[in-house]
């Protein structure tokens, strides 16, 4: 018998099969983080094993204080489950509210359906957004965030397509829903308002997180020529999709390619109109990867980089989403490090901003050197009450996310034929946009430098696009049209890439 402890709740399971702790928890209903698919490199699936707790190994001793071993701290991914154990997790994960979202100047109110409530929603990799519009004053009355559960099988589109390979699609897809489910539930308590209130509910994503939630397969995403069989627009029954008791239609976005999904044609049917009256203008939507899309004389054209989640935590030690205590601002005031956290909570980990931040202050400081060597080891940012570093490996890692963004707009520019300093404005949309340190994103070289002056952050352009979408007679035209505008450019296949790709890695 293995027992489980999670904030106040204690659960018996019996453990039959040979499998890690991470996989045992997985199938046992619980959600632990685990950013590299459990390879032991990440040092996200943290558990306590309070009895029968094992040798740690190697890997550990760099993620884990020794006070922290003495005590049980240990990678679920890195041990067997037992007989015996007694594991403590880290509280269920709550909702956060959010209330500051862009949304765009302006959108059609549709009479006709003018009562009751919508509910947008962006399906993000790592963070699903879910907001409560009520139709009747266009106003948005609540909005909550959580941390996508396919995150247990990894943090990027590649490590979910194989998870749903291993386990099947349906394992991945009633994962989500089920999170979506309770989510809008939790909606209508805060609003006070019953669920059948509801009439329209608006999904847009990446392909692979939409190909999920619908239980398609997502194989050919991930396998050359990247063929995306179901990218059009698609209408369900709430009652067949969601619950039998709930009323309404389900819309789901269409995507543009396998890496270009409904979360950017999203953000375009929300800022399209703005863009265009900026043009050359850029669209960088710094989620799970960073997409592209470029509209010059009223032609869009659009890439995907492989930028990884660095940005939103994934594969940084101390890294985590835009959430409670994460740290947003960073600046080192001689030898001390002063930092915000958001809601001005504990420190808990570093998300993007702050991220972004280290990195620019540890430049300016000459703490970090033109290629991204570092000296004198690891940077410190808090010891209590959580140690939160950054290290070597980090800015790795950033390297490798921002020299992809920097190329991926170069190459754009270049097919467009202008220069990156012609771009007249560029909209930076993601999870931690508000927060975003321009200057920072320009001393890093995330942003071209000529235009910081010209950039300004939107937010979450794709949940802002889907709140417009719940008030769009045409929206399905609409969407359409911005999906046949929009021409897909594949990276790789561009003979420039991978020379300028080399060239940005450096700062
Ligand atoms: S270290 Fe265990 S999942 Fe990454």
């Amino acid at each position: 018998m293995v027992e489980i402890i999670q904030g106040n709740v204690v659960k018996k399971f019996h453990c039959e099969k040979k499998q890690s702790v991470l996989e045992f928890l997985r199938e046992s209903g619980y959600m632990v983080s685990a950013v590299c698919s459990g390879n032991q490199t990440c040092g996200k699936c943290k558990v306590q094993i309070l009895e029968e707790s094992p040798m740690p190994n190697d890997r550990e001793h760099q993620f884990f204080s020794s006070r922290e071993i003495e005590e049980g701290h240990r990678l679920s991914c890195a041990h067997q489950i037992r007989s015996g154990m007694r594991i403590k997790l880290e509280e269920n994960q709550t909702y956060q509210s959010l209330t500051n979202f862009e949304l765009p100047n302006s959108f059609e109110l549709d009479k006709k359906n003018s009562k009751g409530y919508g509910v947008a929603i962006d399906l993000g990799t790592t963070t699903v957004v879910i907001g409560l519009v009520s139709r009747r004053t266009k106003e948005i009355a609540q909005v909550i965030s959580f941390l996508n559960p396919q995150s247990s099988f990894g943090s990027d589109v590649i490590s979910r397509i194989e998870a749903s390979k291993q386990y099947g699609v349906e394992v991945l897809r009633e994962l989500i829903l089920d999170e979506i489910r309770k989510g809008i539930e939790a909606l209508c308590e805060l609003e006070k308002i019953r669920v059948f209130e509801i009439t329209d509910f608006v999904i847009s994503g990446n392909t692979t997180m939409l190909y999920l939630l619908q239980g398609y397969d997502p194989r050919e995403l991930a396998v050359a020529p990247f063929r995306v069989s179901h990218s059009e627009y698609a209408e369900y029954d709430a009652s067949t999709f969601f619950s039998k008791k709930w009323r309404g239609t389900v819309r789901i976005f269409p995507c543009i390619s396998a890496y270009v999904g409904g979360d950017i044609v999203s953000g375009l049917y929300a800022f399209g109109e703005e863009l265009e009256e900026s043009q050359p203008a850029c669209l960088l939507d710094l989620g799970t990867n960073g997409e592209i899309v470029l509209m010059n004389q009223n032609e869009m054209i659009c890439a995907a980089t492989a930028a990884g989640p660095a940005f939103e935590g994934a594969g940084i030690q101390s890294g985590i989403g835009g959430i409670s205590g994460a740290i947003d601002k960073v600046r080192f005031d001689g030898k001390e490090v002063v930092y915000s956290t958001i809601d001005q909570a504990d420190p808990i980990g570093i998300c993007g901003s702050g991220i972004i931040d280290v990195v620019a202050e540890g430049i300016r400081i000459e703490r970090i050197d033109k290629t991204g060597r570092m000296a004198k080891g690891d940077l410190c940012l808090c010891e209590e009450p959580k140690q939160i570093v950054f290290t070597q490996k980090d800015i790795r890692e950033v390297q490798l996310a921002k020299a992809a963004i920097a190329a991926g707009i170069k190459v754009l520019a270049a097919h467009a034929e202008i220069t990156v300093d012609q771009i007249e404005s560029l909209f930076i949309a993601g999870g931690f946009g508000q927060y975003l340190n321009l200057q920072h994103a320009g001393t890093i070289g995330l942003i071209p430098k000529e235009l910081i002056g010209r950039s300004r952050t939107i937010g979450n352009a794709s949940f802002a696009g889907a709140v417009k979408a719940l008030f769009d007679l045409n929206y399905e035209e609409n969407l359409e049209e911005i999906r046949e505008k929009c021409a897909y450019i594949e990276l790789s296949s561009e003979k420039t890439f991978n020379g300028i790709y080399i060239q940005e890695m450096g700062f």
